[in-house]
Protein backbone atom coordinates (compact mmCIF):
# COMPACT_ATOMS: atom_id res chain seq x y z
CA UNK A 1 0.00 0.00 0.00
CA UNK A 2 1.32 3.50 -0.44
CA UNK A 3 -0.01 6.55 1.19
CA UNK A 4 0.81 10.01 -0.74
CA UNK A 5 2.21 12.18 2.02
CA UNK A 6 0.23 15.74 1.27
CA UNK A 7 2.52 18.62 0.01
CA UNK A 8 3.33 21.19 2.93
CA UNK A 9 3.26 18.33 5.73
CA UNK A 10 6.86 17.98 6.43
CA UNK A 11 7.60 21.89 6.64
CA UNK A 12 4.76 22.12 8.36
CA UNK A 13 5.34 19.02 11.27
CA UNK A 14 9.48 20.57 11.19
CA UNK A 15 8.37 24.09 11.75
CA UNK A 16 6.52 23.00 14.89
CA UNK A 17 9.65 20.61 16.06
CA UNK A 18 12.04 23.45 15.43
CA UNK A 19 9.86 25.74 18.11
CA UNK A 20 9.52 22.64 20.29
CA UNK A 21 13.47 22.32 20.72
CA UNK A 22 13.60 26.12 20.71
CA UNK A 23 11.36 26.44 23.55
CA UNK A 24 11.27 22.80 25.13
CA UNK A 25 7.52 23.88 26.62
CA UNK A 26 6.58 21.22 29.67
CA UNK A 27 3.26 20.40 27.29
CA UNK A 28 3.59 19.54 23.86
CA UNK A 29 -0.12 19.36 23.22
CA UNK A 30 -0.76 22.82 24.83
CA UNK A 31 2.25 24.27 23.14
CA UNK A 32 1.17 22.31 19.67
CA UNK A 33 -2.50 24.25 19.96
CA UNK A 34 -0.79 27.75 20.67
CA UNK A 35 2.07 27.06 18.02
CA UNK A 36 -0.81 26.15 15.31
CA UNK A 37 -3.07 29.09 15.88
CA UNK A 38 -0.54 31.10 15.54
CA UNK A 39 0.66 29.81 12.01
CA UNK A 40 -3.15 29.69 11.10
CA UNK A 41 -3.33 33.74 12.18
CA UNK A 42 -0.47 34.51 10.60
CA UNK A 43 -1.44 32.63 7.11
CA UNK A 44 -4.45 34.85 7.76
CA UNK A 45 -2.31 38.15 7.56
CA UNK A 46 -0.16 36.90 4.89
CA UNK A 47 -2.37 35.13 2.11
CA UNK A 48 0.14 34.13 -0.17
CA UNK A 49 0.20 30.96 2.14
CA UNK A 50 4.04 32.40 2.91
CA UNK A 51 3.48 31.67 6.62
CA UNK A 52 2.52 28.48 6.14
CA UNK A 53 5.60 27.37 4.11
CA UNK A 54 7.65 29.39 6.74
CA UNK A 55 6.35 28.27 9.68
CA UNK A 56 6.34 30.67 13.09
CA UNK A 57 8.40 31.69 15.68
CA UNK A 58 6.91 31.62 19.27
CA UNK A 59 7.49 35.90 19.11
CA UNK A 60 4.75 34.90 16.85
CA UNK A 61 6.81 36.31 13.91
CA UNK A 62 7.20 34.53 10.67
CA UNK A 63 10.35 32.46 10.88
CA UNK A 64 13.51 34.34 9.12
CA UNK A 65 13.32 33.00 5.35
CA UNK A 66 17.07 32.15 3.99
CA UNK A 67 18.86 35.37 1.48
CA UNK A 68 18.32 32.70 -1.38
CA UNK A 69 14.64 33.32 -0.97
CA UNK A 70 13.83 29.72 -0.32
CA UNK A 71 10.77 28.40 1.02
CA UNK A 72 9.67 25.34 2.95
CA UNK A 73 12.95 25.33 4.80
CA UNK A 74 12.37 25.08 8.68
CA UNK A 75 15.71 24.89 9.86
CA UNK A 76 18.75 26.57 7.67
CA UNK A 77 21.94 24.17 7.76
CA UNK A 78 24.18 25.62 5.36
CA UNK A 79 25.30 28.84 6.64
CA UNK A 80 25.91 27.94 10.55
CA UNK A 81 26.51 31.83 11.26
CA UNK A 82 22.85 32.01 10.36
CA UNK A 83 21.32 29.45 12.65
CA UNK A 84 23.32 30.66 16.07
CA UNK A 85 20.15 29.69 17.50
CA UNK A 86 18.64 27.12 16.37
CA UNK A 87 18.96 24.02 17.83
CA UNK A 88 18.93 20.75 15.11
CA UNK A 89 15.43 18.76 15.49
CA UNK A 90 16.09 14.63 16.71
CA UNK A 91 14.29 12.92 15.34
CA UNK A 92 13.44 9.49 17.51
CA UNK A 93 15.13 6.74 16.20
CA UNK A 94 12.22 4.36 17.32
CA UNK A 95 9.55 6.35 14.54
CA UNK A 96 9.37 3.61 11.47
CA UNK A 97 8.34 5.37 8.64
CA UNK A 98 4.91 4.93 7.49
CA UNK A 99 5.60 4.14 3.62
CA UNK A 100 8.40 4.90 1.19
CA UNK A 101 6.75 4.58 -2.23
CA UNK A 102 5.76 8.20 -2.38
CA UNK A 103 9.98 9.56 -2.70
CA UNK A 104 11.80 8.97 -6.28
CA UNK A 105 15.27 7.80 -6.51
CA UNK A 106 16.94 10.88 -8.12
CA UNK A 107 19.36 12.42 -5.32
CA UNK A 108 20.08 14.94 -7.81
CA UNK A 109 16.60 16.39 -7.11
CA UNK A 110 16.71 16.12 -3.90
CA UNK A 111 17.08 19.03 -2.23
CA UNK A 112 19.16 19.09 0.73
CA UNK A 113 18.57 22.08 2.28
CA UNK A 114 14.99 21.43 2.80
CA UNK A 115 15.88 19.13 5.41
CA UNK A 116 16.87 19.71 9.41
CA UNK A 117 20.29 18.26 10.22
CA UNK A 118 19.97 15.33 12.51
CA UNK A 119 22.78 15.25 15.40
CA UNK A 120 22.59 12.82 18.35
CA UNK A 121 24.86 14.09 21.04
CA UNK A 122 27.26 11.83 22.12
CA UNK A 123 30.00 11.47 25.01
CA UNK A 124 33.77 11.40 24.14
CA UNK A 125 33.99 7.45 24.58
CA UNK A 126 30.76 7.20 22.28
CA UNK A 127 32.20 9.07 19.72
CA UNK A 128 35.81 6.82 19.73
CA UNK A 129 33.89 3.90 19.93
CA UNK A 130 31.51 5.37 16.97
CA UNK A 131 34.77 6.45 14.42
CA UNK A 132 36.27 3.10 15.46
CA UNK A 133 33.25 1.18 13.98
CA UNK A 134 33.15 3.87 10.75
CA UNK A 135 36.55 3.97 9.95
CA UNK A 136 36.61 0.82 7.49
CA UNK A 137 32.78 1.19 6.43
CA UNK A 138 33.04 1.40 2.54
CA UNK A 139 29.89 3.89 2.19
CA UNK A 140 31.61 6.33 3.65
CA UNK A 141 34.79 5.82 1.87
CA UNK A 142 34.49 8.56 -0.50
CA UNK A 143 33.00 11.44 1.75
CA UNK A 144 34.86 14.54 2.22
CA UNK A 145 35.74 15.58 5.75
CA UNK A 146 32.44 17.35 6.37
CA UNK A 147 29.71 15.21 5.15
CA UNK A 148 31.46 12.37 7.05
CA UNK A 149 30.85 14.38 10.10
CA UNK A 150 27.34 15.13 9.53
CA UNK A 151 27.06 11.80 9.73
CA UNK A 152 28.53 10.73 12.58
CA UNK A 153 26.99 13.53 14.11
CA UNK A 154 23.39 11.94 12.86
CA UNK A 155 24.11 8.66 14.30
CA UNK A 156 22.45 6.32 17.28
CA UNK A 157 23.62 4.01 19.45
CA UNK A 158 21.39 1.18 19.44
CA UNK A 159 22.14 -1.71 21.43
CA UNK A 160 20.35 -5.78 20.90
CA UNK A 161 19.58 -8.43 21.92
CA UNK A 162 20.40 -12.36 20.75
CA UNK A 163 17.15 -13.14 18.54
CA UNK A 164 16.48 -9.65 17.83
CA UNK A 165 15.27 -8.71 14.33
CA UNK A 166 17.22 -5.87 13.18
CA UNK A 167 15.25 -5.77 10.03
CA UNK A 168 12.33 -7.73 8.84
CA UNK A 169 12.57 -8.36 4.58
CA UNK A 170 9.67 -6.23 3.31
CA UNK A 171 9.59 -3.65 5.49
CA UNK A 172 10.38 0.10 4.65
CA UNK A 173 13.55 0.89 5.43
CA UNK A 174 14.25 3.43 8.06
CA UNK A 175 17.94 3.25 8.76
CA UNK A 176 21.23 1.98 7.56
CA UNK A 177 23.32 0.02 10.55
CA UNK A 178 26.84 0.26 11.09
CA UNK A 179 28.38 -2.71 13.17
CA UNK A 180 29.97 -1.82 16.20
CA UNK A 181 30.30 -5.88 17.66
CA UNK A 182 27.78 -8.65 17.74
CA UNK A 183 27.27 -11.24 15.21
CA UNK A 184 24.18 -10.65 12.86
CA UNK A 185 22.91 -13.80 10.45
CA UNK A 186 21.11 -12.56 6.88
CA UNK A 187 18.15 -14.54 5.98
CA UNK A 188 16.22 -13.92 2.31
CA UNK A 189 13.46 -15.39 1.43
CA UNK A 190 12.67 -16.38 -1.80
CA UNK A 191 10.05 -18.97 -3.55
CA UNK A 192 8.51 -19.48 -0.32
CA UNK A 193 11.84 -21.01 1.33
CA UNK A 194 14.17 -18.44 3.87
CA UNK A 195 17.62 -19.29 3.84
CA UNK A 196 20.41 -18.08 5.33
CA UNK A 197 22.85 -16.67 3.05
CA UNK A 198 25.55 -14.81 5.02
CA UNK A 199 27.00 -13.51 8.66
CA UNK A 200 28.04 -10.31 9.84
CA UNK A 201 30.82 -10.84 12.25
CA UNK A 202 31.63 -7.98 14.17
CA UNK A 203 31.71 -5.22 11.62
CA UNK A 204 30.79 -4.32 8.53
CA UNK A 205 27.48 -2.26 7.52
CA UNK A 206 23.50 -2.97 5.93
CA UNK A 207 20.53 -1.63 5.44
CA UNK A 208 21.66 0.61 2.47
CA UNK A 209 19.64 -0.93 -0.48
CA UNK A 210 15.95 -0.47 0.94
CA UNK A 211 17.14 3.65 1.36
CA UNK A 212 19.37 3.99 -2.17
CA UNK A 213 16.74 2.60 -3.81
CA UNK A 214 13.29 3.08 -2.25
CA UNK A 215 12.50 -0.56 -2.22
CA UNK A 216 11.42 -2.85 0.54
CA UNK A 217 13.78 -4.29 3.01
CA UNK A 218 15.73 -7.14 0.29
CA UNK A 219 16.81 -9.52 3.54
CA UNK A 220 15.76 -10.26 7.40
CA UNK A 221 18.75 -9.68 9.83
CA UNK A 222 18.99 -11.23 12.94
CA UNK A 223 21.64 -10.70 15.72
CA UNK A 224 22.57 -14.38 17.08
CA UNK A 225 24.35 -12.30 20.01
CA UNK A 226 24.30 -9.40 22.28
CA UNK A 227 25.37 -6.65 19.90
CA UNK A 228 26.03 -2.97 19.08
CA UNK A 229 24.70 -1.10 16.26
CA UNK A 230 25.49 2.64 15.28
CA UNK A 231 21.92 3.37 12.88
CA UNK A 232 21.65 6.46 10.90
CA UNK A 233 18.58 7.37 9.78
CA UNK A 234 17.38 7.35 6.38
CA UNK A 235 17.29 11.00 5.64
CA UNK A 236 20.51 11.72 6.29
CA UNK A 237 21.44 8.66 4.23
CA UNK A 238 20.12 9.84 1.27
CA UNK A 239 21.00 13.56 1.68
CA UNK A 240 24.52 12.48 2.12
CA UNK A 241 24.98 9.19 0.59
CA UNK A 242 23.31 9.77 -2.15
CA UNK A 243 24.21 12.76 -2.94
CA UNK A 244 28.06 11.29 -2.59
CA UNK A 245 26.87 7.96 -4.67
CA UNK A 246 25.63 10.53 -7.60
CA UNK A 247 28.67 11.89 -7.91
CA UNK A 248 30.73 8.59 -7.40
CA UNK A 249 28.44 7.20 -10.49
CA UNK A 250 29.83 10.16 -12.88
CA UNK A 251 33.45 9.77 -11.31
CA UNK A 252 33.84 5.35 -11.71
CA UNK A 253 31.36 5.29 -15.16
CA UNK A 254 33.90 5.20 -17.79
CA UNK A 255 36.93 2.89 -15.24
CA UNK A 256 34.13 0.07 -14.34
CA UNK A 257 33.19 0.09 -18.21
CA UNK A 258 36.60 -0.85 -19.06
CA UNK A 259 36.86 -3.67 -16.35
CA UNK A 260 37.21 -6.88 -18.24
CA UNK A 261 35.55 -9.05 -15.57
CA UNK A 262 32.07 -6.67 -15.50
CA UNK A 263 32.33 -6.02 -19.25
CA UNK A 264 29.16 -9.04 -19.54
CA UNK A 265 27.01 -7.16 -17.49
CA UNK A 266 24.17 -4.29 -17.80
CA UNK A 267 24.77 -0.47 -17.43
CA UNK A 268 22.48 -0.86 -14.29
CA UNK A 269 24.44 -3.67 -12.74
CA UNK A 270 27.03 -1.89 -12.97
CA UNK A 271 25.83 0.89 -11.11
CA UNK A 272 25.22 -0.90 -8.44
CA UNK A 273 27.98 -2.18 -8.10
CA UNK A 274 29.75 2.01 -8.25
CA UNK A 275 26.78 2.92 -5.40
CA UNK A 276 28.65 0.02 -2.98
CA UNK A 277 32.08 0.04 -3.34
CA UNK A 278 34.80 2.14 -1.36
CA UNK A 279 38.28 3.45 -3.02
CA UNK A 280 40.50 2.68 -0.80
CA UNK A 281 44.24 3.98 -1.33
CA UNK A 282 47.62 1.90 -0.10
CA UNK A 283 51.54 3.02 0.32
CA UNK A 284 53.92 1.47 -1.76
CA UNK A 285 54.95 -1.19 0.13
CA UNK A 286 51.49 -1.68 2.13
CA UNK A 287 49.79 -4.95 3.15
CA UNK A 288 46.34 -5.10 1.21
CA UNK A 289 45.54 -8.78 2.15
CA UNK A 290 47.60 -11.06 4.52
CA UNK A 291 47.63 -14.97 3.10
CA UNK A 292 45.68 -16.71 5.94
CA UNK A 293 43.32 -13.92 7.09
CA UNK A 294 39.69 -14.52 6.75
CA UNK A 295 38.39 -12.82 4.12
CA UNK A 296 35.68 -10.33 4.05
CA UNK A 297 36.32 -7.76 0.76
CA UNK A 298 37.11 -7.99 -3.09
CA UNK A 299 39.37 -5.74 -4.73
CA UNK A 300 39.60 -4.06 -7.90
CA UNK A 301 42.90 -2.18 -8.83
CA UNK A 302 41.88 1.64 -9.68
CA UNK A 303 45.53 2.64 -10.56
CA UNK A 304 49.31 1.51 -9.42
CA UNK A 305 49.96 -2.49 -9.18
CA UNK A 306 49.83 -4.60 -6.65
CA UNK A 307 52.24 -8.04 -6.27
CA UNK A 308 50.41 -11.16 -5.11
CA UNK A 309 52.91 -13.17 -2.96
CA UNK A 310 52.55 -16.62 -1.43
CA UNK A 311 54.41 -18.64 1.22
CA UNK A 312 54.58 -21.74 1.92
CA UNK A 313 56.39 -25.22 2.72
CA UNK A 314 55.40 -26.83 -0.96
CA UNK A 315 56.42 -23.64 -2.78
CA UNK A 316 59.65 -23.23 -0.68
CA UNK A 317 61.04 -26.30 0.09
CA UNK A 318 61.89 -25.60 3.45
CA UNK A 319 61.38 -22.02 4.94
CA UNK A 320 57.39 -22.09 5.40
CA UNK A 321 57.94 -17.72 6.17
CA UNK A 322 59.43 -16.77 2.83
CA UNK A 323 57.17 -15.44 0.97
CA UNK A 324 57.33 -15.73 -3.65
CA UNK A 325 56.10 -13.29 -6.17
CA UNK A 326 53.35 -15.48 -8.18
CA UNK A 327 51.46 -12.20 -9.82
CA UNK A 328 51.00 -8.51 -10.23
CA UNK A 329 47.45 -7.43 -10.95
CA UNK A 330 47.46 -3.98 -13.05
CA UNK A 331 44.44 -1.32 -13.25
CA UNK A 332 41.69 -2.73 -13.87
CA UNK A 333 42.39 -6.23 -12.54
CA UNK A 334 41.01 -7.98 -9.68
CA UNK A 335 41.98 -10.03 -6.95
CA UNK A 336 40.77 -10.96 -3.38
CA UNK A 337 37.94 -13.15 -5.08
CA UNK A 338 39.43 -16.86 -4.67
CA UNK A 339 39.00 -16.84 -0.69
CA UNK A 340 35.62 -15.62 -1.02
CA UNK A 341 34.22 -17.96 -3.51
CA UNK A 342 35.86 -20.90 -1.81
CA UNK A 343 34.95 -19.24 1.83
CA UNK A 344 38.69 -19.92 2.92
CA UNK A 345 41.23 -18.04 4.47
CA UNK A 346 43.37 -15.76 1.73
CA UNK A 347 45.42 -18.04 -0.41
CA UNK A 348 48.23 -15.32 -0.82
CA UNK A 349 49.29 -11.93 -0.35
CA UNK A 350 48.76 -8.34 -1.80
CA UNK A 351 51.03 -5.66 -1.81
CA UNK A 352 50.86 -2.28 -3.20
CA UNK A 353 53.62 -1.49 -5.75
CA UNK A 354 53.96 2.19 -5.87
CA UNK A 355 51.34 4.01 -5.02
CA UNK A 356 47.74 2.10 -5.56
CA UNK A 357 44.31 2.93 -5.34
CA UNK A 358 41.62 0.22 -5.03
CA UNK A 359 37.87 -0.25 -5.47
CA UNK A 360 36.65 -2.39 -2.70
CA UNK A 361 33.26 -4.16 -2.25
CA UNK A 362 32.26 -6.35 0.72
CA UNK A 363 31.49 -9.78 0.84
CA UNK A 364 27.78 -9.37 0.82
CA UNK A 365 27.82 -7.11 -2.28
CA UNK A 366 30.55 -9.74 -4.34
CA UNK A 367 27.80 -12.33 -3.67
CA UNK A 368 24.61 -10.18 -4.76
CA UNK A 369 26.50 -8.24 -7.28
CA UNK A 370 28.95 -10.36 -8.87
CA UNK A 371 27.03 -13.98 -9.65
CA UNK A 372 27.22 -13.68 -13.28
CA UNK A 373 30.96 -12.67 -13.38
CA UNK A 374 31.09 -15.98 -11.21
CA UNK A 375 32.25 -18.66 -14.51
CA UNK A 376 34.53 -16.25 -15.44
CA UNK A 377 36.44 -15.98 -11.88
CA UNK A 378 35.97 -19.44 -11.46
CA UNK A 379 38.06 -20.32 -14.97
CA UNK A 380 40.83 -17.96 -13.88
CA UNK A 381 40.74 -19.76 -10.42
CA UNK A 382 41.47 -23.03 -12.01
CA UNK A 383 44.63 -20.82 -14.02
CA UNK A 384 45.95 -20.42 -10.69
CA UNK A 385 47.10 -23.75 -9.61
CA UNK A 386 48.59 -24.69 -13.42
CA UNK A 387 50.18 -20.70 -12.70
CA UNK A 388 51.64 -21.93 -9.27
CA UNK A 389 52.90 -25.97 -10.93
CA UNK A 390 54.58 -24.01 -13.73
CA UNK A 391 56.45 -21.11 -11.70
CA UNK A 392 57.27 -23.71 -8.71
CA UNK A 393 56.60 -27.70 -10.46
CA UNK A 394 54.81 -28.64 -7.79
CA UNK A 395 50.59 -28.42 -7.34
CA UNK A 396 49.54 -26.28 -4.38
CA UNK A 397 46.41 -27.05 -2.42
CA UNK A 398 44.61 -23.66 -2.70
CA UNK A 399 42.49 -25.01 -0.85
CA UNK A 400 43.88 -25.27 1.97
CA UNK A 401 45.79 -22.39 2.01
CA UNK A 402 46.87 -22.14 5.31
CA UNK A 403 49.90 -24.58 4.75
P1 LIG B 1 18.18 -3.58 2.94
O1 LIG B 1 17.46 -4.24 1.83
O2 LIG B 1 17.94 -2.16 3.20
O3 LIG B 1 17.89 -4.40 4.30
C1 LIG B 1 18.40 -5.72 4.40
C2 LIG B 1 19.89 -5.64 4.18
O4 LIG B 1 20.59 -6.87 4.20
C3 LIG B 1 20.22 -5.12 2.79
O5 LIG B 1 19.79 -3.78 2.73
C4 LIG B 1 21.69 -5.38 2.71
O6 LIG B 1 22.41 -4.37 3.35
C5 LIG B 1 21.82 -6.67 3.55
N1 LIG B 1 22.12 -7.87 2.75
C6 LIG B 1 23.17 -8.68 2.96
N2 LIG B 1 23.16 -9.72 2.10
C7 LIG B 1 22.09 -9.56 1.32
C8 LIG B 1 21.56 -10.30 0.23
N3 LIG B 1 22.12 -11.43 -0.22
N4 LIG B 1 20.44 -9.82 -0.36
C9 LIG B 1 19.86 -8.72 0.09
N5 LIG B 1 20.31 -7.97 1.11
C10 LIG B 1 21.42 -8.37 1.73
P1 LIG C 1 42.41 -14.62 -2.16
O1 LIG C 1 42.82 -16.00 -1.82
O2 LIG C 1 41.11 -14.15 -1.68
O3 LIG C 1 43.55 -13.61 -1.69
C1 LIG C 1 44.80 -13.68 -2.37
C2 LIG C 1 44.56 -13.45 -3.83
O4 LIG C 1 45.67 -13.53 -4.70
C3 LIG C 1 43.66 -14.55 -4.38
O5 LIG C 1 42.38 -14.45 -3.76
C4 LIG C 1 43.72 -14.26 -5.85
O6 LIG C 1 42.86 -13.22 -6.20
C5 LIG C 1 45.15 -13.73 -6.02
N1 LIG C 1 46.01 -14.66 -6.79
C6 LIG C 1 46.62 -14.38 -7.95
N2 LIG C 1 47.30 -15.42 -8.40
C7 LIG C 1 47.14 -16.40 -7.54
C8 LIG C 1 47.58 -17.74 -7.47
N3 LIG C 1 48.37 -18.27 -8.40
N4 LIG C 1 47.20 -18.46 -6.43
C9 LIG C 1 46.40 -17.95 -5.48
N5 LIG C 1 45.95 -16.67 -5.48
C10 LIG C 1 46.30 -15.92 -6.51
Amino acid sequence: MSIEIPPGLTELLQGYTVEVLRHRPPDLLDFAVEYFCRLRDAREREPRGEARAKGVNFDGEPMQTESNGEEGRAGGDEDDDEDEDFEPPVINRFNRRVSVCAEAFNPDEEDEDTEPRVVHPKTDEQRCRLQEACKDILLFKNLDQEQLSQVLDAMFERKVQPQEHVIDQGDDGDNFYVIERGLYDIFVARDGQTRCVGRYDNHGSFGELALMYNTPRAATIIATTEGALWGLDRVTFRRIILKNNAKKRKTYELFIESVPLLKSLEVSERMKIVDVIGEKTYRDGERIISQGDKADSFYIVESGEVKILIKSKTVTGKDANQEVEIARCQKGQYFGELALVTNKPRAASAYAVGEVKCLVMDIQAFERLLGPCMDIMKRNITHYEEQLVALFGSSMDLTNPGN
